[in-house]
């Protein structure tokens, strides 16, 4: 029987773009969704906007738009994250939905028929010029502890105090400027404290629905407690679900002028974005959700299991629905060492940005499965790490097989493979398929990294490009169909993180959708492959940087190239450079499209001399090379030759640069053009990286063409 899987991610905010960190736990989810429609389960994955809220409000109020308006903005832009990404939701709605609508005041009658629902009266701060409550964010004054003015009304970013919005000196409205007065409003509360509510939530979120770290940190919200600044939590309080107009928002049933606060209506936009779905599907939602057997499970963030394990469960048992099955709770994601993005500003990584450059989204998705686990924990995108990993992981050690294994199929058909192979490409099918279930991404990674590497050695020992001058080409196309057998079953097991190159290696291999149990069996002797072409290009610094460049700084770098490099008289010198290494299969990389001489005549290379050269202190990887271009001025190159040479060694040393490459701005400085030298695109099988130098007598500032 397959599973039946109700899927989200949490709502974003519509106040702003996505950025990398929604990114992020959409393709964690998403990865999630494929694996199990491989494995033949059924999933409707939903997401939709969180439009409500006094933010968005305001924010639209400023645009001069109404918030319908605004949020509809929003909802236009998402779309070409979504397929950029290769994220895959079945329905994209909003929580202003007419179904959000029905469905959240419906849930609160419900509510509210169980004596749940409770009114007091609440003190507030009120902007008599907007007539309207102040949230405490939209509140100023001056710190009741250190006297600095214009501080927010939960605490002092002058000297750190934290304190109530009542205590600010001459507080003022953000939002008019106006002096607020004190005003009682009825609200609506959530009786969460009814023992009712506290008895099924400490059962609920401790019988291994959430993950155990945060099952032990939800326990903690049930007890009384003395906190570290000696006041005391109380457990389980009600809170507060109403809010005052002006509001954007969905009314509360029979009581004008009162609105739901945010977080009541936005996770039943989760139900309501897969109503709207199997509505638009002729299916019908209550028959769905009543099916005994459907699992419903949510990918979240740290920052708001709250919602998620106390209010969001205890609003659906109470209201005599369906609880979720599974709460998935992912760390943040921090770019290049712990930055931390802002919560709806993102910084460091713009995802838009990303593809413009044309960078494969593929490799992201590669790049954050391999570092994903099941725990509540960050991980951080770091450049240099997301370079080593796609170029040599995906490119030395993946797609190398494919492109290597071809060469010595002839006519691209199979021979016999072997069965020893059968039974260890099993064995991996198996357990990168409990590990991808369990969302333990970077173990299933490593494992079918791990397996590439023994593939690829056994290639290396067999070397069929031995075998072929030695005549014997039958042994070379067993080794070859063997590993083309075993590149099939990576890519399966690949698939789920990356399905634009899964597709691509079924229309080579020719062969039927991979799942986990096709590609458990192996493609039969005499099949005929299709024509290998480069499966995946590698990741280049170039790219890279322009990426972690910003808009500013590419301005002046392209200023900046404007100063063109001219020629002059300089020393000859030259040393021989050092050499290793074996013969070499296209250096384990295809050959580049051909282009005309135009397009090489575009590209300047110099010669320069290395007047000087340095460590970069925080980068195992660069070097900084002083170069004299026969310029008036030094050119400053960072070059990951690092690995390769000692600085001192390549001090008066003559070499070859890109003179005219656009100006990059890097983590320690100006990169003003490129060194060329040479490495192998298998990095694992040919080790090194060789700088170039020309013959002697050649001068800086010539023109290499
Ligand atoms: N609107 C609420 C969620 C309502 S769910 C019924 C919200 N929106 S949000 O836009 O601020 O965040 C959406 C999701 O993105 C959350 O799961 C949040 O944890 C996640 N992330 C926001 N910043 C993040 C990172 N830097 N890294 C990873 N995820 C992050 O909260
Ligand atoms: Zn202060």
């Amino acid at each position: 029987m397959p599973r039946q899987l109700f899927v989200t991610t949490a709502l974003p905010y519509a106040n702003g773009k996505f950025h990398i960190g929604h990114i992020m736990e959409y393709i964690q989810a998403d990865i999630w969704v494929r694996f199990q429609r491989m494995q033949g389960n059924i999933v409707n994955f939903v997401g939709a906007d969180d439009a409500h809220g006094a933010p968005i409000m305001i924010a639209a109020e400023k645009a001069g738009v109404t918030p319908q308006h605004f949020v509809a903005d929003i909802a236009a832009g998402r779309q070409q994250y979504l397929d950029g990404f290769h994220i895959r939701f079945d329905n994209w709605s909003s929580t202003d939905s007419p179904e959000n609508h029905e469905l959240a005041r419906q849930i609160y009658r419900d509510l509210k028929a169980n004596d749940l629902i409770e009114i007091k009266a609440v003190e507030q701060f009120f902007d008599p010029e907007k007539n309207m409550f102040l949230p405490d964010r939209y509140i100023k004054g001056t710190c009741p502890k250190c006297g600095t003015k214009d501080q927010y009304g939960d605490n002092c970013e002058n000297c750190g105090a934290v304190y109530a919005p009542t205590d600010l000196i001459n507080p003022y409205s953000a939002l008019s400027g106006a002096t607020p007065v004190m005003k009682s409003s009825e609200h609506f509360f959530f009786k969460l404290s009814d023992p009712r509510c506290v008895d099924f939530l400490q059962e609920w979120t401790q019988d291994g629905k959430l993950q155990p770290e945060v099952a032990n940190k939800v326990k903690e919200w049930f007890s009384v407690r003395t906190n570290p600044d000696g006041s005391k939590s109380e457990g389980l309080g009600d809170w507060d679900i109403s809010r005052d107009a002006p509001y954007f928002g969905i009314e509360i049933p029979d009581v004008p002028g009162k609105y739901f606060y945010v977080w009541l209506d936005a996770p039943v936009g989760y139900l309501a974005s897969l109503k709207n779905l199997l509505e638009k599907r002729g299916e019908n939602f209550d028959a769905y959700m009543a099916q005994p057997g459907l699992e419903q499970h949510h990918f979240i963030g740290k920052d708001i299991v709250t919602f998620h394990t106390l209010f969001w469960p205890a609003m659906l048992k109470f209201s005599g629905r369906k609880t979720p099955d599974k709460i998935h709770v992912h760390g943040f994601l921090t770019v290049n060492n712990g930055e931390k993005m802002s919560k709806s500003r993102g910084t460091g990584l713009d995802p838009l940005k990303y593809l413009s450059l044309g960078m494969n989204p593929e490799w992201l998705r590669y790049y954050l499965a391999a570092k994903l686990n099941a725990k509540n924990e960050d991980i951080d995108f770091n450049a240099d790490d997301f370079m080593l990993r796609v170029n040599s992981d995906l490119v030395g050690k993946f797609v190398n097989i494919a492109s290597r294994a071809a060469k010595f199929l002839p006519d691209g058909k199979l021979v016999e493979s072997n069965e020893q192979s059968q039974a260890k490409a099993a064995n991996l099918l198996q357990l990168v398929a409990e590990y991808l279930d369990q969302r333990e991404y970077g173990k299933a990674m490593r494992e079918v990294m791990a397996f590439a590497d023994g593939v690829n050695s056994s290639f290396d020992a067999a070397a069929p490009w031995k075998l072929v001058k030695e005549g014997k080409t039958q042994l070379a196309a067993q080794i070859s169909a063997d590993a083309m057998q075993m590149f099939r079953v990576m890519a399966a097991c690949l698939k789920p993180v990356m399905p634009g190159v899964a597709a691509a290696v079924e229309t080579f291999l020719r062969c039927e959708a991979l799942t986990f149990k096709t590609a458990a069996t192996p493609m039969v002797t005499g099949h005929q492959l299709g024509n290998y072409s480069h499966l995946m290009q590698r990741v280049t610094q170039d790219q890279l940087d322009a990426l972690f460049e910003s808009p500013v700084e590419q301005i002046r770098a392209q200023a900046a190239l404007e100063f063109v490099a001219n020629s002059s008289a300089g020393m000859p010198l030259s040393q021989p450079s050092p050499t290793s290494g074996r013969g070499s299969d296209q250096g384990g990389e295809e050959f580049a499209p051909l282009i005309t001489i135009d397009d090489f005549a575009k590209v300047d290379l110099r010669i320069a001399k290395i007047v000087n050269c340095e460590a970069v202190e925080g980068s195992i990887r660069l070097l900084r090379l002083t170069l004299d271009v026969g310029e008036e001025r030094m050119r400053n190159v960072f070059s990951g030759i690092a690995s390769a040479y000692k600085p001192e060694n390549l001090i008066g040393k003559h070499t070859v640069m890109v003179a005219n490459l656009a100006p990059r701005k890097m983590k320690f400085g100006i990169s003003e053009g490129m060194v060329l030298a040479a490495s192998s695109a298998d990095e694992k099988a040919q080790p090194g990286i060789y700088v170039l130098e020309p013959m002697p007598g050649a001068m800086p500032g010539m023109r290499v063409k």
